[in-house]
């Protein structure tokens, strides 16, 4: 029997809290994209980070030096797709970015992050600058200063489950807070 719209509902966040949660999960994994500044779609595959389905907020985390801020800042609506093979479940959210560089979120989220991790803010030069050679050890003394969090504030999403011969798709948008779900053809 069919799962009810708010049974589906209910497994798609419950699929991304896990994914955030656990680092082995392949659903942690997730593709970003935004629109560029030239109008042409960007994407990048980036970790979940955190989820709180009740705000239906999603954390991510990257260097505030990257293409994607900027992006993010002149168009904060973005798209964001995770797979899971194991449930052969395909989420298409959508919804508005902030970047956050200061504040206590920002600075939780930098204290959590492990010291080796810490590295990837830490390159001398914004990521994408062009290097006659590749970089060297991250020099940057103050990687803190690189670092952000994206949440993304999710107003629709689309669930996508391949089953042999029965592939269900759903469809979910949030209004003013209240959501209407619909059944769609896969
Ligand atoms: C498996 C994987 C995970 C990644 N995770 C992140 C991440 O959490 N944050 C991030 O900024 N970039 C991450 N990246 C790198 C991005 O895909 C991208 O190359 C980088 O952020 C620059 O993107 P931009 O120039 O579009 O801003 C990851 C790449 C891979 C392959």
């Amino acid at each position: 029997m069919d799962a009810t719209l708010a049974e589906i509902l209910a497994s798609a966040w419950a699929l991304l809290v896990r994914a955030a949660a656990d680092p082995r999960h392949p659903g942690r994994i997730v593709q970003l994209a935004t629109a560029g500044r030239d109008g042409a779609p960007r994407l990048r595959s980036v970790v979940l980070r955190g989820v709180d389905p009740v705000a239906r907020v999603l954390c991510l985390h990257t260097d505030r030096r990257s293409a994607k801020v900027a992006e993010i800042a002149a168009e904060p609506r973005v798209a964001l797709l995770a797979w899971d093979p194991r449930a052969r479940m395909q989420l298409r959210l959508a919804g508005a970015a902030a970047v956050l560089t200061d504040g206590p979120v920002w600075r939780t989220a930098w204290e959590a992050t492990p010291i080796g991790s810490r590295a990837d803010y830490a390159q001398a030069d914004p990521p994408g600058t062009l290097a006659a050679v590749p970089p060297g050890e991250p020099t940057h003394p103050q990687p803190m200063q690189n670092f952000a969090v994206i949440l993304l504030t999710i107003d629709r999403l689309d669930w996508l489950r391949l089953a042999p011969g029965a592939h269900r798709r759903a469809g979910f948008a949030w209004d003013s807070g209240a959501v209407q779900g619909s059944w769609l053809v896969p």
